[in-house]
């Protein structure tokens, strides 16, 4: 078999509609500034898909820092691999601000946090080792964990129970091949919005003695007193023992770091492959990344606008019956009941009836007959964005309840590829 006729005729599990969602349900172009108002396919829309928390993306003094960053340094530079030649002291000096802020001895910076959660996990681990990680894990964990070579233990989502007998026998496993044992769990669980219960988590550490890795990708800038992230949250920073943020939603960047003890972040430094041989990043994103980093420090009243606008999204969506599942975060997901022609329309009315733009799930990220619309409130929504939501969601369920959506199909509103 030709290799371009079995790759071009097997699309995978995302790229199977393709040609009947590009453009629409998948790779829609948002156009305008960053904001809670943007334009989809021309028209004005409320944008929920955004993961601009703070809503740094387009503040003043956020776009001022990059463009004078931009214009000093360009994008070019530094040239190389930090370990080579695109070593900075504006790289040294954001680690050190970002392993204070986490209370932490040292940490690292990452190009994307996926590539550098997959070599956080490969450098820290050899067969030897035994991992013991939540169900619902983001892909950049399961990624690193295929390069693992030794043993793993999951667990379903936040189940503690289930927890205990698995850590159980990961230490039978590790006892008797001389490894330690790493737990990996998200702070803040991206669909669902629920917690990784790091306190429960951490209740078992001196029993079976592991190490605990947090990915707090959408915790880091939104929880915590200080925006620490969820550690904080909970009043677990000490017990975690590797914490991981992204500069990607918070701080609305590109970018990641880890943090932990110096001699751990010093091995990491040397092992971790996705960044030892790939490009350093670039000094826009660095300098931009410690003004956002100053702004999540100086100004609370960000993070408090955020959690206005969360609280009444979701305090809104609940008295109006709506099912938003366990959330304890910004992230919102509602719970409405369908399968694929359901969400498309649901999707498709919210877009272009009621001018709100959103993204949609089902099966296989939840279970079958399940919808899950996930919306991502930020600091730069208003209330009046939340009450036009909440009434285009009782308006749509209206329609969804009376059958309205079955008997469309996908509407035809997908672009060539
Ligand atoms: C939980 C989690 N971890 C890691 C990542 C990857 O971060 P980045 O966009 O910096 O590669 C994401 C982004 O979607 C995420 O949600």
């Amino acid at each position: 078999m030709d290799i371009f006729d079995k790759v071009a005729s097997n699309m995978g599990p995302l790229g199977q509609y393709a040609d009947q969602g590009y453009g629409y349900f998948s790779f829609p172009k948002l156009e305008g500034d960053i904001s809670n108002h943007m334009y989809f396919r021309g028209k004005p829309v409320i944008v929920w898909s955004l993961n601009n928390y703070l809503g740094l993306a387009n503040h003043p003094e956020v776009r001022q820092a990059d463009t004078e960053a931009s214009e000093r340094f360009g994008l070019a530079a530094p040239m190389g691999a930090r370990m080579m030649s695109g070593q900075t002291s504006y790289h040294q000096q954001l680690e050190q601000e970002l392993a204070a802020f986490e209370r932490k001895e040292s940490a690292y910076l990452l190009n994307y946090g996926y590539m550098g959660m997959v070599s956080i996990i490969d450098a820290m681990l050899d067969r030897h080792d035994v991992v013991v990680y939540d169900s619902e894990s983001h892909a950049c964990i399961l990624d690193g964990l295929r390069l693992h070579i030794g043993k793993r233990f999951v667990y379903p989502h936040n189940d503690l129970e289930k927890f205990e007998s698995q850590i159980k026998h990961a230490k039978k496993v590790a006892d008797s091949s001389g490894g330690g044992i790493l737990v990996i769990t998200e702070g803040v669980f991206g669909m669902p919005g629920d917690l990784g219960n790091l306190k429960g988590i951490l209740q078992f550490k001196e029993k079976y003695g592991f190490r605990l890795l947090v990915d707090d990708a959408h915790g880091f800038g939104t929880m915590g007193n200080t925006g620490a992230g969820t550690s904080e949250e909970q009043d677990v920073m000490d017990g975690v023992d590797v914490y991981f943020g992204t500069f990607a939603k918070a701080m609305a960047g590109i970018g990641a770091f880890v943090a932990s003890e110096k001699r751990i972040i010093k091995s990491l430094t040397f092992n971790m492959r996705s960044q030892i041989y790939a490009k350093s990043l670039p000094l826009p994103m660095v300098v931009g990344s410690l003004k956002r980093l100053d702004m999540i420090r100086t100004h609370p009243e960000l993070r408090e606008k955020l959690w206005t606008i969360v609280n009444a999204l979701q305090s809104g969506l609940r008295a109006n019956g709506f099912d938003i599942g366990h959330t304890q975060s910004p992230v919102t997901p509602v719970f409405l009941k369908g399968g694929v022609i359901e969400v498309t329309q649901v999707i498709t009315d919210l877009r272009e009836n009621f001018g709100i733009f959103c993204s949609g799930v089902i099966y296989p990220v939840v279970p079958k007959g399940v919808i899950m619309i996930r919306l991502i409130p930020t600091a730069s929504h208003t209330l009046e964005d939340v009450n036009i939501t909440i009434s285009a969601f009782a308006e749509v369920r209206k329609n969804l309840d009376s059958g309205k959506y079955a008997s469309g199909g996908i509407p035809p509103l997908a672009d060539k590829f």
